[in-house]
């Protein structure tokens, strides 16, 4: 294992490029095994959930070649196999997305339940609800959900009492994609990366309308063929460097972040008291001499995302006043909230929210991450702590920042990746 140190108190400047959305790129690599002939995919970002969803992919019988950094190929060339094991589904929730195109190109699907995660419970009853709208028989036998079609277009509206559903959205969109018959998806998710899947669809020869708004609709089609495709850049990954450069007083260029899909972000660090500009296609962050509070709250897509909710709340830490963080999306993801106030923070939680009294500062630690987001708010709060410290558990953060660090120390921050020998 291994763990991050971190000297903080240091003023990030310079310029950064972010990479290529995580949330887009594995339902899109799921949506791969509908293509027939090659696909070629860039900006893919070298993951450690992009590696769990590749290892799938082949188990599944596609071959795939790396073609160059950030580049890859992919070609289906055996359909027998359709089953998404244990081993691989318990590893990442995403790989449940080859649910929906199992089923509408092999007609049959065995994937493993996912079970339990960090950030709280995490059903996928509107996934089912959405496979069985368009048809599926569905039964869950000894961990496994076991679908058969064949498949129609059906009318449904996938609303779930926390809002839609983004890899519920992106399932349902596969499948249909390949049924036959004409699909309504009302409620949909919105999301950028939502979008970029239906891009993707369409690429592959799909018809599908209306991404980024509720209500969605779907052309079965008999084939999708190969293609060529560029993945969006990471909001989220574009957020947390922008809030890096917020938290410690800092001036960054994060290139190629796309302020169309950051707006709620944008807005809360503008109101934090950061200047946030538009430059050379990317988007630039100066950082306040103190953070203002804030009130946030999370929501769908276009709301203050989620994954966006642990970093915010480790800028907002030091902030000249109180704030409130309320998570409507996981109502218990506050794990990063002990681990902060470890570093000096004054967060109680109350309910689903969050109530921050800013400190002056916060001190350096060893502290604990439990999930990707966040290890992603506990470095930031070590970026602006005074003294020294040390992030353990990293393995979270890899699976969805490509090599922070590298780029952390690229604008200044004195921060090292070492193993873990166990000492603090
Ligand atoms: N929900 C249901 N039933 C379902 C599915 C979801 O009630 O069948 C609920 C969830 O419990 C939650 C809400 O609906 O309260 C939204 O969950 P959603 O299904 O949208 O989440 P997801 O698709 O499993 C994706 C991202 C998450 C991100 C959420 C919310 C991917 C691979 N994952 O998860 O990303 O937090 O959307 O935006 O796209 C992360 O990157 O750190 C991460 C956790």
């Amino acid at each position: 294992m291994q763990k991050l140190i971190i000297e903080g108190g240091i003023p990030l400047e310079g310029t950064v490029d972010v990479g290529g959305a995580k949330n887009a790129v594995l339902p899109i690599l799921a949506a791969t095994l509908l293509a027939e002939g090659e696909v070629a995919l860039s900006r893919v970002p070298d993951l450690r959930d992009v590696n769990t969803m590749l290892d799938l992919l082949v188990r599944l019988g596609v071959e795939v070649e790396r073609t160059g950094p950030g580049r890859l190929k992919t070609r289906v060339v055996s359909e027998e196999e359709h089953t998404a094991p244990y081993d691989l589904v318990s590893r990442m929730r995403a790989s449940f997305c080859v649910l929906g195109p199992l089923l509408g190109r092999r007609g049959r699907a065995r994937v493993s339940l996912p079970g339990g995660c960090a950030i709280g419970v995490r059903p996928i009853d509107l996934h089912l609800k959405g496979m069985g709208a368009l048809g599926a028989r569905i039964a869950v036998e000894e961990g496994y959900v076991e679908a058969e079609g064949p498949l129609g277009g059906a009318e449904m509206n996938l609303a779930g009492p926390h809002g839609p559903s983004v890899t519920g959205t992106a399932n349902v969109m596969m499948a249909a994609s390949l049924s036959s018959g004409r699909t309504v998806i009302e409620s949909a998710a919105c999301e950028p990366e939502v979008q970029d899947l239906a891009a993707f669809l369409n690429a592959m020869g799909g018809r599908v309308r209306g991404a980024g708004t509720p209500r969605l609709e779907i052309e079965g089609v008999s084939r999708l063929s190969g293609c060529t495709f560029e993945v969006i850049p990471d909001r989220i990954e574009a957020g947390t460097l922008l809030a890096a450069a917020a938290a410690t007083g800092g001036n960054v260029l994060v290139r190629g972040a796309k302020a169309e899909h950051m707006t709620a972000t944008i807005e809360t660090l503008r109101e934090a008291g950061a200047r946030v500009e538009a430059e050379g296609g990317g988007l630039r962050a100066f950082g306040p001499e103190r953070v203002s509070p804030v009130d946030v709250t999370t929501g769908p897509y276009p709301g203050f995302p989620t994954d966006m909710q642990a970093q915010m709340t480790a800028v907002l830490s030091t902030a000249g006043g109180n704030s409130v963080v309320s998570e409507r999306i996981y109502p218990d993801r506050f794990m990063h909230v002990a681990e902060l106030n470890r570093m000096g923070a004054r967060i109680h939680k109350e309910g689903s929210s969050a109530v921050i009294h800013g400190v002056e500062a916060l001190s350096g630690a060893p502290v604990m991450a439990s999930d990707l987001r966040a290890s992603a708010s506990l470095v930031l709060a070590g970026l602006e702590a005074r003294g020294r410290t040390a992030v353990h558990r990293i393995y979270h953060l890899d699976r969805g920042y490509e090599r922070l660090e590298e780029k952390l120390r690229g604008l200044g921050a004195r921060i090292e990746r070492v193993e873990d020998d166990g000492t603090p």
